[in-house]
């Protein structure tokens, strides 16, 4: 007799997971809150995870508003999305500051200006400093390519194929002083195959990424809805 996919898996050890990916915790559904959160994105480079906030806002999946697109790198992708989508966005270069903590400085007075509640590292290739880590406090988040704490820093692709490891992913975690650390929002499980370049790999990690990120914010916002309601 055909046994239906529940039996097999339960019966065959040897079930064949290898276009599955897992995303922890489980529960894929968006929380609703209200009201809306408002928005600050920090980002470097294509923007393809900017991006997908946009669309998850556009097709109600998330429940705010962007503020701000803020980039440090006056060529990077990220801007032309903004444009495309018409979010407001500044460029901050970091070279055109003396220090990094006057460059930290400039975000954060941009940020608070636009009353932003929640920030997003959405590829935002640049340390944040102490002061933006404590003035948002639980209200920072940052997005890596590697199941953390496996993979931390710069390229994080190239460094899990490197370690010929089987199985890598994507972490959405709130940001500490000590870089890709803080505690764990939620993960993407993503295989690596025999044939993968990096680029594959990198395809289809960004492919989850695309899905977590703004899960991981609608997660976030609740949160900090739920909060202010308890304090009320
Ligand atoms: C992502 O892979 C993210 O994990 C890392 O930087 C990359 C940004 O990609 N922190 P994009 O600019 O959103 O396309």
């Amino acid at each position: 007799m055909k046994q239906d996919n529940r039996e097999y898996r339960e019966n065959n050890l040897s079930y064949d997971l290898n276009e599955q990916n897992l995303i922890s915790p489980l529960d894929t559904e968006s929380p609703l809150y209200e009201p809306k959160i408002r928005l600050g994105i920090l980002a470097s480079g294509n923007g393809s995870n900017f991006e997908y906030i946009i669309k998850s806002i556009q097709n109600k999946k998330l429940n705010a508003d962007i503020a701000i697109l803020i980039v440090n790198n006056p060529n990077c992708l990220a801007i032309k999305k903004a444009i495309k989508y018409k979010v407001p966005y500044v460029i901050i270069n970091h070279r055109d500051f003396d220090s990094r903590f006057e460059h930290d400085m400039m975000v954060m007075k941009k940020l608070e200006d636009l009353s932003v509640e929640l920030v997003i590292m959405a590829g935002w290739m640049r340390i944040v400093g102490e002061e933006i880590i404590n003035r948002f406090n639980n209200r920072l988040i940052n997005i890596h390519p590697s199941l953390l704490p496996s993979f931390k820093g710069i390229d994080a692709i190239q460094q899990a194929i490197d370690k010929r490891v089987k199985i890598t992913g994507c972490t959405v975690h709130y940001v500490q002083k000590e870089v890709d650390s803080g505690s764990i929002i939620i993960q993407a499980a993503v295989p690596i195959k025999e044939k993968d370049s990096k680029e594959t790999l990198k395809k289809r990690i960004q492919n989850m990424e695309h899905i977590i990120l703004p899960l991981a914010i609608a997660k976030v916002a609740n949160n900090i809805r739920n909060i202010i309601k308890d304090n009320k």
